[in-house]
């Protein structure tokens, strides 16, 4: 971490903490991560605990709810306290009887995991969820490994220097299908899947908070440079988030875990280290909204 870095993770430290009256928030690193206590997802939460999940969610970016034991009814339903659910377009495609549901499964066939690869959800899409809920069914049978990395993407934008923060600020980037489904060998649905265009730096709708917003997994070009300036902007940008472990966390799952992220300002990556051994999670998504500049 050079010296804007430095700063930028100061900054973020000497921000006040929420002190908490109906969950427990412990967080994992001084920069992303908490697990909640106090909480029972089968039980649904109550309208004071849902605001201070929000909070909880606003300051951390990434919730870890230990042992929780839902159906799938109240997966959904705790997801449909944050808004209206996603269905992923393959899901439609294959029209399973319950789009909002993605099950997330690596076993001894797969040649890549299912989010192997630093990105945010869904991002192709014109307005891209607002976060995930992955609910770990099954783990390797080794009871470890498949650990899921998250960067806060705020600091990422915030540790890079004040001039390239001001060059990338007035740009866009084309977010497009074409890298996942030729990855993971997914039926591309009828029409294609969408492209669309957002702004390299978005702002968070809820804390107004500047973040980076390009992945390798789904950011293709940036139309205002060149396509040799464009390659050049993109690698360095994802590079930095590959080298700066101090943006970065780790969750190591446990069977019944429950993983809440926000989708608007982290990335996640799936660590595909339990081959040939099979993990199962299911994901409900949440809907959000068109990212501003
Ligand atoms: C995902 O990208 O939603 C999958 C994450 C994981 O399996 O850890």
């Amino acid at each position: 971490m050079d010296s804007f870095g430095l700063e930028a993770i100061k900054a973020w430290n000497a921000q006040p903490r929420h002190a908490y009256q109906t969950i427990s928030v412990r967080p994992l690193t001084c920069t992303i991560g908490a697990e909640i206590g106090g909480v029972d997802l089968s039980k649904g939460v109550s309208d004071e605990q849902l605001a201070e999940l929000r909070v909880a969610l606003h300051e951390n970016m990434v919730l870890v709810f230990r042992d929780q034991h839902m159906t799938e009814e109240q997966h959904r339903a705790f997801g449909l306290k944050w808004g209206k659910l996603h269905c992923h377009p393959v899901l439609l495609a294959k029209k399973v009887p319950n789009p909002e549901i993605l099950e997330v499964r690596n076993d001894s066939t797969s040649k890549v995991a299912i989010g192997e690869g630093w990105h945010s959800d869904a991002t192709l899409e014109e307005r891209p969820p607002m976060g995930s809920m992955l609910y770990m069914k099954e783990m390797p049978e080794t009871g470890y490994g498949g650990d899921t990395m998250f960067a806060n993407m705020c600091l990422a934008y915030e540790t890079l220097s004040p001039t390239m923060q001001k060059f990338i600020e007035g740009l866009t980037a084309v977010h497009s299908g074409e890298v996942l489904p030729r990855l993971y060998g997914f039926p591309i649905p009828e029409g294609g899947y969408p492209e669309t265009t957002h702004p390299v730096v978005v702002r968070h709708p809820e804390t107004g908070r500047k973040t980076l917003f390009v992945s390798p997994a789904f950011t293709v070009r940036i139309p205002e440079l060149s396509q040799a300036e464009s390659k050049t902007v993109l690698d360095l940008l994802f590079r930095h988030v590959e080298t700066s472990p101090a943006i970065c966390m780790r969750v190591s799952w446990n069977q019944n875990d429950m993983v809440f992220w926000d989708n608007r300002c982290t990335q996640h990556h799936a660590i595909f280290d339990y081959a040939p051994h099979t993990r199962v999670g299911v994901r409900v998504t949440v809907l959000g909204d068109r990212p501003q500049a």
